[in-house]
């Protein structure tokens, strides 16, 4: 089959697999109704780096409480911080926060319809720009996440490893979306991606692309895409500190705006290292007793290990540095302390 022709048939099959197959997802428009560039923006910030099952709740909860997204521009980050607690990559909230003010100021409100004015907007790299361009506005462009790359490196036996691949998984991927319907193909994909085409098994049996696919003709479909090795990531090592008062609140910190967890609320702790302090300070002296149980958690490029030092206090006082607050323990679930912290707390509870 010419290239072309072959392109239209492999679109053409996996929107008709789409039509009996779609995933009825919250920030997707019902079948003949147009998108709300805001539903869309919003899932798709949230989705990056976050599975479809996590983000479900959250993004019910953002648009009850922000309908618009001049509802969200008039919010405190304080609130946008909050709300997100628990869905990692905090930068992610605050420059979702700046769009929408950015939307408001600049755009009047109305999100830019191509891809190139969406890149210029806080927190929209290029996937996210063609994933709403695409979806949102019906524009020609493809969306090529995780999901879409195993699809394509399928599809066409793509045997050089990602991320090298990525390119070219790209130029396949753009060649496919057709004329119409460029919003319905991108997701068709993704949902490809996450319901048949998985990492582990390929269901070739009952998926739309299976006459065409390569990788399962050649028997290798499930072993694509192969992937460069991935650095090993350092471990570095932590105290937090938990500071009862004697009425049942506790010492909370907010970290500084810019760096790691900027903005979010935390427990107490010294700085995250190869190695602990020789001489350990917490923001108030005391004596300690420390918890068996260490706190885990991974970041992109570090393992964490904290351990949780505990104490009580009579003293009402705060530090006279830093941007301390006492919070009762029972109101901590209302704090923006990110995953990391609220595994501290558990342990802390314990
Ligand atoms: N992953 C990223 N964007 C998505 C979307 N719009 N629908 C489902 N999964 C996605």
């Amino acid at each position: 089959m010419a290239e072309q022709g072959l392109h239209q048939d492999l679109a053409g099959k996996l929107l008709a697999w789409y039509d009996g197959h779609a995933r009825d997802l919250p920030w997707r428009a019902k079948p003949g109704i147009k998108p709300d560039p805001y539903h869309v923006w919003l899932s798709e910030i949230m989705l990056q780096q976050t599975t479809v099952a996590t983000v479900r709740d959250y993004y019910i909860k953002f648009l009850s409480r922000w309908p618009e997204v001049a509802d969200l521009a008039t919010a405190s980050q304080e609130d946008v911080l909050r709300a997100w607690a628990g869905l990692g990559y905090y930068a992610r909230a605050r420059n979702l926060h700046a769009c929408a003010k950015e939307v408001v100021r600049d755009w009047n409100g109305e999100f830019p319809d191509t891809e190139e004015a969406l890149r210029t907007l806080p927190g929209i790299g290029p996937y996210t720009a063609a994933a709403i361009a695409a979806i949102a506005f019906d524009q020609h462009h493809a969306a090529v996440d995780g999901n879409v790359e195993r699809v394509m490196a399928r599809v066409y036996a793509i045997e050089s490893p990602l991320p090298a691949a990525k390119p070219l998984i790209k130029e396949k991927a753009q060649a496919l979306v057709p004329k119409k319907r460029a919003g319905d193909f991108a997701q068709a994909l993704m949902d490809l991606g996450a319901t048949i085409c998985t990492p582990r098994t390929a269901n070739c049996h009952i998926c739309p692309w299976t006459d065409n696919c390569n990788g399962r003709k050649r028997g290798i479909a499930e072993s694509l895409p192969r992937k460069m090795p991935k650095a090993k990531i350092p471990t570095r090592l932590g105290i937090a500190f938990w500071i009862e008062r004697d009425d049942g609140r506790i010492l909370l910190r907010r970290r500084p705006q810019k760096g790691l967890l900027g903005g979010m609320v935390e427990i107490p702790s010294t700085p995250w290292e190869a190695k602990l302090p020789r001489k350990v300070a917490g923001p108030v002296e005391a004596s300690w007793t420390k918890s068996t149980l260490l706190v885990e958690h991974t970041f992109t490029h570090f393992h964490l290990q904290l351990s949780v030092w505990k104490t009580s206090t009579t003293d009402l006082s705060l530090p006279d540095h830093g941007d301390y607050r006492w919070v009762h323990k029972d109101e901590l679930v209302h704090e923006a302390l990110p995953s990391l912290m609220r595994k501290v707390v558990v342990v802390a509870l314990k």
